[in-house]
């Protein structure tokens, strides 16, 4: 009886076990790693390499002090969930080097084989390092390799994708000296790369076109030359180009038009030539474009027009000549149009009425721009700032001083002429009125509705042929600090007694006045 229950208890047992070990090993079957499997890289670092791991069954892997590290490293339901099922590598970080592992780094069962990709990233970040002349803040000095060392963790300005692929590189400001390596090809997975003001100098690597999912490249204020090569257009996840202020010669490539998920593009302060892309009117996405203080000629093109997400458009300081296309009235997204110092022609196109949330219109030095300042401008509501200083421009329509939005106007050295109107007297938040300086010949009497301007800091009337007196409602101008009246010899009378008694001007001038 004693033997029977015993042997039943026994039986009970081995059953209790085998269930157990059944279950255990149904839960944790996918978490078998065999050592033999681990890879020791030359660096010290170990990795595993699944594909060449599956199928291979380790009956103790619970002995292992390897596997401990690996949980220490990822959660379990992560090892569940992609250990068995991906091919992806993983790597093991601040592993003891126990007996394990010296064993199996002395048997020679090692996996040769074909570098694993974070190897890849190791030696093109290593290259990248070594193209680096000098580094006087030493912030590079962390990329060493090494057992404490992750080139995902601990490498300055390095990021990594799950997979630990580098994903990111981050070194702006740091007053690196040197060139690009043109292995940074090599970061098959890099789609962040900010190396912007430093003195990085040589040319853009033909080799970066080959990080496929580049979405952002910034390069802008290094000492960087040559042309920008026309492969540019291969890299058609990017997202935002900053290129400005080096010394990029030659063409824009039209490529850039294959780019077109380009939110941003700014080619800005550099020495470029040749025209405006009109393939640039495919880039749909486009908030940005910045091209200004360059050498391009030619006209505007317009396919600008077909940009409608379009922000900010800066064209200023280079040789653009031709009209203003009137397509740009369909850019109804601009807040920011600066088209100065070029060689423009023409009229302000109608269609710029259309344009409801632009704050910025920059015309000015353009000699040949101009006709009356035009009534439909004041559809344009949210307008500050009218820039139309030193162009042609020979009359105000009365609508403009309607636009109450109106910050800042500059209309100096133009062709006006006629007498300024009562109504600039409505155009009540203007700060700046600037109708001054060589060629403007506006006559009649300075309005004393200029007294409603409360804001007013600064009103240049120079060299015109006002007559008259100075209004004394002038005199009532809060801000009002720069007062420029002179050359204007028709101008007399006494100057208001509460002009310039009990205020400080920081400039005030009356020269010939009598
Ligand atoms: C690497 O070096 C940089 C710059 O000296 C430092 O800010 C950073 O903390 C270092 N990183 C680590 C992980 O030590
Ligand atoms: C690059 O880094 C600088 C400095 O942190 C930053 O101002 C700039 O916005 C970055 N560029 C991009 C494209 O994110
Ligand atoms: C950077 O390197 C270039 C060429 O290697 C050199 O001409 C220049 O003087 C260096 N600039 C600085 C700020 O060290
Ligand atoms: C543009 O970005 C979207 C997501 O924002 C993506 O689905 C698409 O593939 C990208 N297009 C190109 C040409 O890269
Ligand atoms: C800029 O380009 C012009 C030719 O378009 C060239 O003559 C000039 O030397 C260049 N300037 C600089 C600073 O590279
Ligand atoms: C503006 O867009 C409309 C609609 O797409 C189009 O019919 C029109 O021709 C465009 N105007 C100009 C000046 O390009
Ligand atoms: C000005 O705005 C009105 C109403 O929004 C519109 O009907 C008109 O066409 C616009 N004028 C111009 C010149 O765009
Ligand atoms: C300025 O406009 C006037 C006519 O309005 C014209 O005669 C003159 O040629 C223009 N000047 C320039 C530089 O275009
Ligand atoms: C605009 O100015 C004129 C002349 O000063 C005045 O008669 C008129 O009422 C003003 N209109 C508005 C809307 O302020
Ligand atoms: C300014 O206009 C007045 C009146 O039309 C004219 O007599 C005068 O000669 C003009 N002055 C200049 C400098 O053109
Ligand atoms: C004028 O300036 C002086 C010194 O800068 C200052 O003390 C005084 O308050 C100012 N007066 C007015 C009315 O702003």
């Amino acid at each position: 009886m004693g033997a029977v229950s015993s042997s039943v208890v026994m039986a009970l047992i081995f059953l209790i076990m085998l269930l157990s070990r059944l279950m255990l090993s149904q839960t944790l079957a996918p978490l078998r790693v065999d050592l033999t499997e681990w890879k020791i890289l030359p660096t010290g670092e170990i990795v595993s390499c699944p594909e060449k791991r599956r199928g291979i069954q380790m009956e103790d892997w619970r002995t292992q002090r390897g596997f401990h590290a690996l949980t220490q490293l990822y959660r379990r339901e992560d090892l569940q969930r992609t250990i068995p099922y991906t091919t992806e590598y993983y790597r093991l970080q601040d592993v003891e080097f126990n007996e394990n592992f010296k064993d199996i780094r002395s048997s020679g069962k090692l996996i040769d084989s074909n570098s694993s990709p974070w190897e890849k990233d190791v030696a093109s970040l290593l290259a990248f390092k070594q193209s680096i002349q000098i580094d006087p803040l030493s912030v590079l000095a962390n990329w060493t390799i090494g057992k404490n060392s992750d080139h995902c963790r601990t490498w300055t300005g390095v990021t990594c994708n799950k997979k630990h692929q580098v994903t990111k590189i981050s070194l702006p400001g740091l007053q690196l000296n040197g060139t690009i390596t043109p292995m940074i090809g090599d970061l098959a997975y890099l789609s962040y790369l900010n190396l912007s003001s430093n003195n990085f100098n040589g040319e853009i690597p033909l080799e970066l076109m080959n990080c496929h999912s580049l979405s952002t490249l910034d390069l802008s204020v290094n000492l960087l030359g040559g042309q920008l090569p026309p492969q540019l257009g291969k890299l058609s996840q990017l997202n935002v180009l900053w290129l400005s202020h080096n010394s990029f010669s030659g063409f824009i490539p039209a490529s850039l038009g294959k780019c077109h998920n380009l939110t941003s593009m700014d080619l800005s302060h550099n020495n470029l030539s040749g025209s405006i892309p009109a393939a640039f009117g495919e880039l749909r996405q486009l908030q940005e474009l910045w091209l200004e203080n360059n050498h391009l000629a030619g006209s505007i093109p317009t396919q600008l027009g077909l940009l409608n997400q379009l922000q900010s458009l800066a064209l200023m300081n280079n040789g653009l000549t031709g009209p203003i296309p009137s397509s740009l009235g369909n850019c109804t997204s601009l807040v920011h149009l600066l088209l100065g110092n070029n060689e423009l022609t023409g009229a302000i196109p109608v269609e710029f009425g259309q344009l409801s949330l632009i704050q910025e219109m920059g015309l000015e030095y353009n000699g040949a721009l101009g006709g009356p300042v035009p009534g439909f401008l004041s559809n344009c509501s949210q307008l500050q700032i009218l820039f139309l200083g030193a162009c042609n421009f020979t009359s105000i329509a009365l609508e403009i001083w309607s636009m109450t939005s109106l910050r800042q106007l500059a209309l100096f050295s133009n062709s006006l002429t006629g007498e300024l109107p009562l109504e600039v007297g409505n155009c009540t938040g203007l700060r700046w009125l600037d109708l001054g300086w060589p060629q403007n010949n506006l006559t009649g009497s300075i309005p004393k509705t200029l007294g409603n301007l409360k804001d007013l800091i600064t009103l240049n009337l120079i060299q015109n042929s006002f007559t008259g007196g100075i209004p004394s409602e002038l005199g009532s101008l809060p801000q009002l600090t720069k007062l420029l009246l002179d050359r204007n010899s028709g101008l007399g009378g006494p100057i208001p007694q509460n002009l310039a008694s009990y205020r400080n001007f920081s400039h005030l001038s009356w020269g010939h006045v009598t």
